[in-house]
């Protein structure tokens, strides 16, 4: 049975630092699914349609054995859930620095409590995106900063055509 793993996360937006992790993560498993998922503390820029469409596009030029094993989807509710009903073996999240870490350990072992044999799966990006976030980009973006070295073309060109 081909090896699935969902790497989940609020893409608002994707970053070059998510892309790296999704792009290791197709090397480690059969397939990916991006999960965009609902995080409840963050108030959003775009919509999960967008967030969604901006992947997309971000990715469309990868090779046609990457996107073949890729797929993104929404999904609304406990990411264990989402995991069971897909079969998936593995949750994959970045890790970037030790202040990730504590946000990033009550999940995995609130899921692992929940979901057993559902392992989190823990890559670092390479280090020019290691304090990469989306929210530092959203922030930037807001006060009108160059956010070029951070996001793929797709999103540098929709954040322009929003300011
Ligand atoms: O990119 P983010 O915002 O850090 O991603 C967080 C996300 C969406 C992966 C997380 O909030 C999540 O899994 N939400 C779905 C609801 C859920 O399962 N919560 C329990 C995790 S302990």
């Amino acid at each position: 049975m081909p090896r699935l793993a969902l790497y989940p996360g609020s893409f608002d937006p994707v970053t070059n630092g998510h892309l790296d992790v999704l792009r290791r993560a197709l090397r480690l498993f059969d397939r990916v699914e991006v999960t965009v998922g609902v995080n409840v503390a963050k108030h959003g820029l775009f919509s999960a349609e967008e967030r969604i469409e901006l992947i997309e596009a971000s990715t469309a030029e990868w090779s046609e054995d990457e996107r073949a094993r890729l797929s993104i989807e929404t999904f609304d509710g406990l990411i264990v859930d989402r995991a069971k009903a897909r079969r998936a073996v593995a949750l994959v999240r970045g890790l970037r620095q030790v202040s990730d870490f504590d946000y990033e350990m009550r999940m995995a072992v609130a899921n692992r409590r929940m979901a057993e044999d559902i392992v989190t799966l823990f890559l670092t990006p390479e280090p020019e995106n290691a304090f990469t976030s989306a929210s530092l980009v959203r922030e930037i973006h807001r006060f009108g900063g160059d956010v070029s070295s951070f996001v793929p073309p797709p999103v540098l060109a929709r954040l322009r055509a929003r300011s």
